[in-house]
């Protein structure tokens, strides 16, 4: 048992007003509202105004999660945001951030683990409170991938969104909170999903422009499947630890990457669809964002009660995944 219990103590969640349905982009490429319903389970998504940005959503989200934890932002110890969307390669996005909410004792970073963000932000801030070199930290997913999806690309341009979502992590009664994650990568896998230009790699000029290098590749169907045989694992590994079972489970929020994915991790694991959280139809892939998004919905709808076992999953590009297990 450690000395002092991490949870989740306050929700937020921010996302742009314009919504791009499937109708918009059947003008724009080669597709069908039926092949992106049936497929991906996607009818809409949200997409930023131009003069947005990431860090305008975090530090929405994460005021709105500090607010509903009762926290201030002088409170916190550290500022982790997970993101593959900055809105510049230097500073941090997290900075950005620490800066708008006025989080004048804070650390800030950001973290990219893709899609996995998320829970490896809720893992990163579970070990800084049990080891007791912080009380109060904000974990935020932000993401405007409409600024980095190729709309001609008919693989990739259907699947995204925008949006932030936050948790203010905090000290919490033994027995509570985060009782178990399980955090991994293979980089063997990294070019199934990347943005080859604008890094070191590729530095940003006229060719990589022309060779579209700035935008996101991604081969889903291969993807898809390890996806899904991860996720299921992991989660099996992380009940597992803690003794228990997919039955045991009161709300499962899977990482909303398709949901033909969530469907076959609930089904391999065995946790019916009346357990699990899905807005993947109205949010579309929202990468670290979609699973605060999604919690932040959960407690809005009054759908999670004090002690119900949450679990976590999510996968992506690295690629990274995890799993992550608490008790509310
Ligand atoms: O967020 C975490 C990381 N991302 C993921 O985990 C994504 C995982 N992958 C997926 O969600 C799915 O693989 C996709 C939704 C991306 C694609 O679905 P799929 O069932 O795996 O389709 P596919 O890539 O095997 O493509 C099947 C066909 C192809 O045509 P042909 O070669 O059979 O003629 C594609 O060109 O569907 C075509 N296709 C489309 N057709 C209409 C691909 N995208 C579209 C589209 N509209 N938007």
């Amino acid at each position: 048992m450690p000395t002092q219990a991490a949870g989740i103590i306050g929700t937020g969640r921010a996302l742009p007003e314009r919504v791009l349905t499937n109708a918009e982009l059947e003008k724009l490429v080669d597709t069908s509202d039926d092949w992106i319903v049936s497929r991906t389970g996607i009818r809409e998504r949200r997409v930023a105004a131009p003069d947005e940005t990431t860090s305008h959503f975090a530090a929405l989200a994460a005021q709105r999660a500090l607010d509903a934890a009762g926290v201030s932002p002088r409170e916190l110890d550290l500022v982790i945001c997970a993101t593959v969307c900055p809105d510049m390669m230097l500073p941090s996005t997290a900075c950005l951030v620490q800066s708008k909410l006025g989080a004048k004792r804070a650390a800030a970073y950001d973290l990219v683990a893709a899609c996995s963000g998320f829970v490896y932000g809720l893992a990163t801030a579970r070990a800084f409170i049990e080891a007791g070199h912080a009380r109060y930290i904000l974990v935020i997913g932000a993401e405007l991938l409409s600024r980095f999806v190729d709309y001609t690309d008919r693989a990739t341009c259907v699947i995204f969104g925008d949006g932030a979502g936050a948790a203010v992590v905090g000290p919490v009664a033994a027995g509570r909170g985060i009782l178990a994650h399980r955090i991994l990568s293979d980089g063997d896998y990294a070019e199934l999903l990347y943005t080859p230009g604008g890094g070191a790699r590729h530095p940003a000029s006229a060719a990589t422009v022309q060779q579209r290098l700035h935008y996101i590749k991604m081969r889903g169907n291969e993807l898809f499947k390890v996806a899904v045989r991860s996720m299921a694992e992991t989660v099996g590994q992380v009940l597992d630890e803690l003794r228990l079972a997919p039955s045991d489970v009161d709300l499962f929020v899977p990482h909303q990457a398709n949901q033909r994915i969530t469907d076959a991790v609930a089904d391999r694991l065995g946790i019916g669809s009346e357990r699990i959280y899905a807005n993947i139809e109205r949010m579309g892939n929202t990468s670290s964002a979609s699973i605060p998004i999604a919690l932040d919905e959960c407690v809005a709808a009054g759908r999670i009660k004090s002690g119900d076992l949450l679990v976590f999953a999510s996968f992506g590009a690295g690629v990274t995944w995890g799993a992550l297990a608490l008790r509310w």
